[in-house]
């Protein structure tokens, strides 16, 4: 093994090369897996984190770590009550069905309108300046929206849950513990969004309305499979999952076309490549880079064993790069066939909410692309936010002539 290679995971979490990441996977797939010196074993090969996400020894419940100081304080919190992203099955395929059985291709269309209707809202507010940041104009507020109508919150109620959203998705990344003060702002976050969605499923149950949410509560009263504490664990996990990754699919597609002019002109010229353009994205620089893992026996993998009971990091953005899998992997092919990406994980815990991101990231980045003229990037790079495995730009500001 690479000495040096046990130093690389490191480097990834490191601020500093949160720009550009993809350089440090490719000489991490030179040791496809590889411990570091903390003793995780990151993986990096395409076909090494596919065998892994359907690997039944493979657990995605970090408190069945042999080492519990690099989990997060709010995933060992007494009162902390797993969603099912943090479970196995046979309880994780349960809870799955039931939140799935209301992710309906007709529910999802139907969001059609309001997503172009927010779009278009969001840019003609600024038809008056010449200047709009991407992120907090536009590919945060979508998301947010779309999210909060499914869930049945009220808008106004954003700015109370943006701050706990960011706070809880900081702790994801691995090894991000902190200090004690940050570990107290941890739980309070996780307990004050609790608290907040327990009174909220606790009112959707009295006065049912027509959102998803409502839709969960209702088939669980005939199933009974969750319990409230499982409902609003539900709830937390889908109001951050619409926080932190949209965005980031969102602004990292605009990223690349203020980068790339060329294929803004393609997309133009041919509006349909949209959807290959938004797949290429999550391929080519997905929100989601890597996700942790516990083993729940030895596994032998690529001539090392892993232990049971350590810490695995499945870099999916890794995965995805891998030219083994993908030809000319550092290039942007909007028009790329054969694109079976990690961008959206894989196996049992394949994102529930990918059909969703798609339709938004797809209409935001089509009017983006069709409305601004001559838009232009104001900073290169832009500052990214501080995590490394939800990434993205923390502002995407540009300038632009006009709107079409
Ligand atoms: C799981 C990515 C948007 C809900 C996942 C996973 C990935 C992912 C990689 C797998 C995690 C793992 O294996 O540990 C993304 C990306 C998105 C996005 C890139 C946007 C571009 C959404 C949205 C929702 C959502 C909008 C809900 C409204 C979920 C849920 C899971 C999940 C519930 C857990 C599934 C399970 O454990 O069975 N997502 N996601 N996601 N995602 Fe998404």
């Amino acid at each position: 093994m690479a000495q040096e290679n046990t130093k690389l995971f490191q480097q990834i979490l490191d601020h500093s090369h949160i720009t550009h990441p993809y350089p440090i996977y490719a000489q991490l797939r030179e040791t496809p897996v590889c411990q570091q010196e903390d003793g995780t074993y990151v993986v990096s090969t395409y076909a090494d984190v596919m065998a892994l996400l359907r690997d039944p020894r493979v657990s995605s419940d970090e408190r069945k770590s042999a080492d519990l100081s690099k989990v997060s304080p709010a995933t060992t919190d007494p009162e902390f009550h797993p969603t099912f992203i943090f479970q196995d099955p046979p309880a994780h395929d349960l809870l799955r069905r039931l939140v799935v059985n209301q992710f309906t291709p007709e529910r999802i269309e139907g969001l059609r309108p309001h997503i172009e209707e927010v779009v278009q809202q969001q840019l003609e507010a600024h038809r008056q300046t010449t200047r709009m940041d991407i992120v907090d104009d536009l590919a945060y507020p979508l998301p947010v929206s779309v999210i909060c109508r499914l869930l049945g919150v009220p808008i106004k109620d954003e700015d109370l849950f943006h701050g706990w959203s960011t706070i809880l998705a900081s702790t994801l990344d691995p090894g991000q513990t902190g200090t004690e003060e940050q570990k107290q702002k941890i739980i309070e976050s996780s307990k004050q969004l609790r608290e907040y969605l327990r009174g909220l499923v606790n009112n959707l149950r009295a006065h049912p309305e027509d959102n998803l949410l409502s839709d969960i509560i209702k088939a669980n009263e005939t199933e009974k499979i969750m319990t409230e504490d499982d409902i609003v664990a539900t709830a937390g996990l889908l109001l951050i999952a619409g926080h932190e990754t949209t965005v980031n699919l969102i602004t990292n597609g605009m990223l690349t076309l203020l980068r790339q002019p060329e294929i803004q002109e393609r997309l133009r010229q041919e509006p349909d490549l949209i959807i290959s353009f938004v797949e290429e994205m999550l391929r080519y620089d997905p929100p989601v880079q890597f996700r942790t893992r516990t083993t729940l026996a030895a596994i032998d993998i690529d001539g090392i064993t892993i232990p049971k009971g350590a810490s695995l990091v499945l870099i999916f953005a890794s995965g995805s790069h891998d030219p083994a899998r993908f030809e000319r992997p550092e290039e942007c092919i909007p028009e790329r066939t054969d694109n079976q990406h990690l961008g959206f994980g894989g196996g049992i815990h394949y994102c529930v909410g990918a059909p969703l991101a798609r339709i938004e990231a797809q209409i935001a980045l089509r009017e983006l692309n069709r409305r601004l003229i001559e838009p232009k990037l104001d900073q290169e790079p832009p500052p990214y936010r501080a995590n490394a495995s939800l990434r993205g730009p923390r502002h995407l500001t540009i300038t632009y002539k006009g709107l079409r």
